[in-house]
């Protein structure tokens, strides 16, 4: 199955893991469990090394795993010049492109270009940047991503106070009626999920919630995936 924006079901909870926390020497297996698992988005961090200080993989290693995945492709761009790399990414095979509003450019070009490759768009924030930044951007964006760590590494702890961000995100958008959705990322798993649900979350990012699960990626997945009666009401 070939997941797309428009086969989610409005009101459900969606899973991303993200693939740092996976085991690398067997990321097609991998993958594949994920998908069994449930998770309808893939989560692939794309990390410059000037953006942010590490680094990842590049569109060769997405284009090798989309081959043989449905799953939506969910690139988190932390590039300092995220308008060079939609190409590149978006003919790998990303479905979607979320860059950070902190990063260069006008987010209106890295926007259009991300469309003129026929993909979803992406927009997102830094822990320490206030939601109103996106503010402006709702309109023209398919999600916006609240990071709930600082970008750069797997593994960290989930960040509380980034509950009230997304409870404002979500706020503005459904008075303005938009079909936007709220993605997490950084520390979530069963624990810290439900806070930021209630607050509006629908899209879960989870590294290491979902890969390194002790109960498996399938108990951890499912149990994310039930938390979607926690959603407020759009
Ligand atoms: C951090 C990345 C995250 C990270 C999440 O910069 O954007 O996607 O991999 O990992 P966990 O879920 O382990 O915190
Ligand atoms: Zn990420």
């Amino acid at each position: 199955m070939k997941y797309d924006m428009n086969t989610f079901d409005p009101g459900k909870i969606l899973v991303s893991p993200s693939l740092l926390a996976a085991d690398f020497s067997k990321l097609g297996e991998q993958v594949a469990e994920a998908e069994a698992a449930g998770c309808q988005l893939l989560h692939l961090d794309i990390m410059d090394g000037h953006f942010v200080p590490n680094l990842t993989f590049g569109p060769a290693l997405v284009k090798a795993l989309r081959k043989d995945s449905g799953m939506l492709f969910d690139v988190h761009f932390m590039l300092t010049d995220p308008i060079k790399y939609v190409k590149p990414f978006a003919d790998a095979g990303a479905d979607l492109i979320t860059f950070h509003i902190e990063a260069n450019g006008n987010p209106a070009d890295t926007i259009a270009e991300i469309r003129k490759h026929d993909c979803r768009v992406g927009l997102t924030l830094k822990p320490g940047t206030p939601a109103e930044a996106v503010f402006p951007w709702l309109d023209q964006v398919d999600m916006i991503l609240v990071m709930t760590v600082e970008p750069g590494f797997g593994g960290q702890s989930f960040m509380e106070n980034q509950i009230p961000k997304v409870a404002a995100i979500f706020a503005e958008i459904k008075k303005r009626d938009l079909p936007v959705f709220i993605e997490v990322d950084g520390g979530i798993d069963a624990k810290t999920a439900p806070g930021i649900v209630s607050a509006g979350a629908d899209v879960l990012v989870a590294g290491t919630g979902v890969f390194r699960a002790p109960a498996g990626m399938k108990a951890a997945t499912q149990q994310l995936l039930s938390l979607s009666d926690l959603l407020p009401a759009r």
